[in-house]
């Protein structure tokens, strides 16, 4: 399959077509953004790092049974997926306050929930990625009912999945974002799984491993990304 013209670029990677009309090419760039847009930099090899990292954790969850968009790695930035069209929903998974959800409910970061937390954003850069729930989901024809237990079914599946992998190689799985979208009329995980999309936090010390580095200027960003990486591979 060859790369053929690009169909889109976005903050962290562009999608271009390939030969195959079921197939996109996908390369992950080194650009950084946080607070939607308004901070920008670079991560230098962060396309690496996220490439290889979603390529490992989607073929683990497709082993054990969760349908994803990856298909192949095929180099050290680039992978091939599934055409899928993205649904315009962001799923966030939450299971210590952090972040947007600490600061909402004035909760104390760490503070670890009774319950796995799930919450649906609107994919809107414009609307800064409104928090909306179920019936603003039907009612503007997001998604359909089934879909949406689909994705609530596999998101907690895939949780329950990445929390027990990552504390494997010593990382706490804090939250993370996850997009599914549909191919062949099916829902299927999309887009990425990476430190960019994951707090991590060293399951010994607590230290942070994930993007909360760029966004809060605490050092260390690019080492931090590679030591993710490489724990996992480990
Ligand atoms: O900022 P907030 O606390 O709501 O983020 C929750 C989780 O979702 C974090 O792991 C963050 O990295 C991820 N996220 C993301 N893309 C967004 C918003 C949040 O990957 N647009």
């Amino acid at each position: 399959m060859n790369k053929l013209e690009q169909l889109y670029e976005g903050k962290a990677k562009k999608v271009f077509k390939t030969e195959e009309p079921d197939y996109y090419l996908v390369e992950y760039k080194d650009d950084a953004t946080a607070f939607n847009g308004e901070k920008k930099g670079s991560i230098l090899d962060k396309g690496v790092v996220n490439n290889k990292m979603s390529a490992l954790l989607f073929q683990m969850l497709e082993e054990k049974g969760i349908p994803t968009h990856f298909e192949k790695l095929i180099s050290d930035r680039e992978q091939y997926v599934k055409a899928v069209k993205i649904l315009p929903l962001e799923v966030i998974v939450r299971n210590i306050a952090a972040g947007s959800l600490a600061k909402r409910l004035g909760l104390e970061e760490g503070v670890v929930m009774k319950e796995t937390v799930l919450e649906f954003c609107y994919k809107d850069d414009a609307l800064g990625d409104p928090m909306i729930n179920d019936y603003h989901i039907y009612a503007m024809e997001f998604a359909t009912k089934e879909q949406v237990e689909a994705i609530k079914v596999m998101s907690l599946k895939i949780n329950e999945l990445l929390l027990a992998f990552f504390l494997e190689h010593g990382l706490k799985l804090v939250d993370f974002k996850l997009e599914f979208g549909l191919f062949k009329g099916q829902v299927i995980l999309a887009d990425e799984i990476s430190p960019d999309t994951c707090r991590l936090w060293d399951a010994e010390t607590n230290k942070k491993m994930d993007k909360d580095r760029f966004r809060r200027d605490l050092g260390d960003v690019e080492q931090t990304y590679q030591e993710v990486l490489s724990r996992i591979q480990g």
